[in-house]
């Protein structure tokens, strides 16, 4: 089926993204919303989105923005980058954005649904269950949800078979990955399609056959950080030690203290909370393995930091001091 039509449910942080994203890919952009009150929020998001793709189109223009770092392959490649048909993509894909509030009106020709409402399961299912008798037999549904897994949600989507997940990273015109999650009953030829509806709006799809908690990047991210925290809560080392020992012995541009300065120390003391609570949350294999973290010391570590202001790296401060011209390890 060739996918034309495109309805995002939702119009938050990422909907939004996903809405213009796709708007500016050439597809038919609907976004759902439940409220008037849902609209006054998100039109302000789109105006957002087209002022920093222009900038981003501007930037890319320049010398400075031929950096591989600075690069936005969801824009354009940079072999056949042409800013001017850039920014009247912008232009076309911010005129052609729907916003409805009419579920049925909305889907009545949809040929993907990605919901993308806030992560709480009840009103999903709530969502799935309306929705699932409003859309036509062709209807692809995708979730981008971080969190909770679509086999919770198969069987109420009416449709387990055109149903998995498409989950994105936030700011999706640079972090232009996204990672296509099959459940159980999700038939695999809907799955490649799917993998080209990615790769049609500029995400690099990375496949995830089987389903799985915190899918391919927090699978490995969030082990990675708990140790690395680890060795300095419990005083086998300090902050820039650590760092330098993964930089160097892997060639990597960060270690776990420069990700937990850039993500935001809050962040990670919400996941590291969590974890607390339930520690195969975003990643069974803690679990499997039963390491021995000292969450303790790590959330005292952190809350340290935070009580003292040092939020990461959009605070100036973190586990590092940041200052535009100076490297803050070597
Ligand atoms: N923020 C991120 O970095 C990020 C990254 C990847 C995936 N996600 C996932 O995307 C989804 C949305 O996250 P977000 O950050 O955009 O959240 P958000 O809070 O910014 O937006 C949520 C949207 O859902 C709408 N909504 C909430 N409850 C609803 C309901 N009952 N009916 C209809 N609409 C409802 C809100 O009005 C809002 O438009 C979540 O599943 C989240 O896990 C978020």
């Amino acid at each position: 089926m060739e996918i034309k039509n495109v309805v995002v449910a939702g119009g938050g942080v990422l909907g939004s993204q996903i809405a213009f994203q796709a708007a500016y890919c050439g597809y038919n952009v609907t976004i759902w919303l439940r409220s008037e009150g849902s609209i006054g929020r998100t039109q302000p998001k789109i105006d957002g989105l087209k002022k920093t793709y222009i900038e981003t189109i501007e930037l890319m223009d320049t010398p400075e923005g031929k950096n591989p770092n600075v690069w936005c392959r969801g824009i354009a490649d940079v072999e056949t980058f042409n800013k001017a048909e850039c920014l009247e993509k912008v232009e076309k894909a911010y005129a052609n954005i729907k916003l409805e509030l009419d579920m049925a009106k909305a889907v009545e020709d949809a040929d993907v649904v990605i919901e993308s409402m806030a992560e709480i399961t009840d009103e999903k299912i709530d969502f799935y269950k309306k929705l699932a008798p409003l859309m036509p037999e062709k209807t692809i549904l995708l979730t981008n949800s971080s969190t909770l897994l679509p086999s919770t949600f198969a069987k109420v989507t009416g449709r387990a078979d055109k149903y998995m997940s498409l989950h994105f990273a936030n700011s999706i015109w640079k972090n232009n990955i996204t990672e296509v999650m099959m459940q159980p009953a999700s038939d695999p030829k809907i799955f490649d399609e799917v993998i080209a509806f990615a790769n049609g709006i500029r995400m690099i799809a990375l496949p995830v056959l089987k389903e799985k908690n915190g899918y391919l990047l927090n699978s490995m991210l969030v082990p990675f950080l708990l140790s690395g925290m680890d060795l300095v809560a419990n005083g086998v080392s300090d902050p820039k030690s650590v760092d330098i020992a993964w930089m160097k012995g892997t060639g990597a541009p960060k270690g776990p203290f420069l990700i937990i300065d850039t993500v935001g120390v809050q962040t990670a003391y919400n996941i590291v909370s969590q974890y607390q609570k339930v520690p195969g949350l975003l990643s069974p294999l803690l679990k499997k393995m039963m390491l021995p973290y000292n969450y303790k010391a790590m959330l005292a570590m952190l809350k340290k930091y935070i009580d003292e202001g040092k939020l990461g790296k959009m605070a100036g401060k973190g586990f590092y001091d940041y200052d535009e011209n100076k490297n803050p390890i070597l």
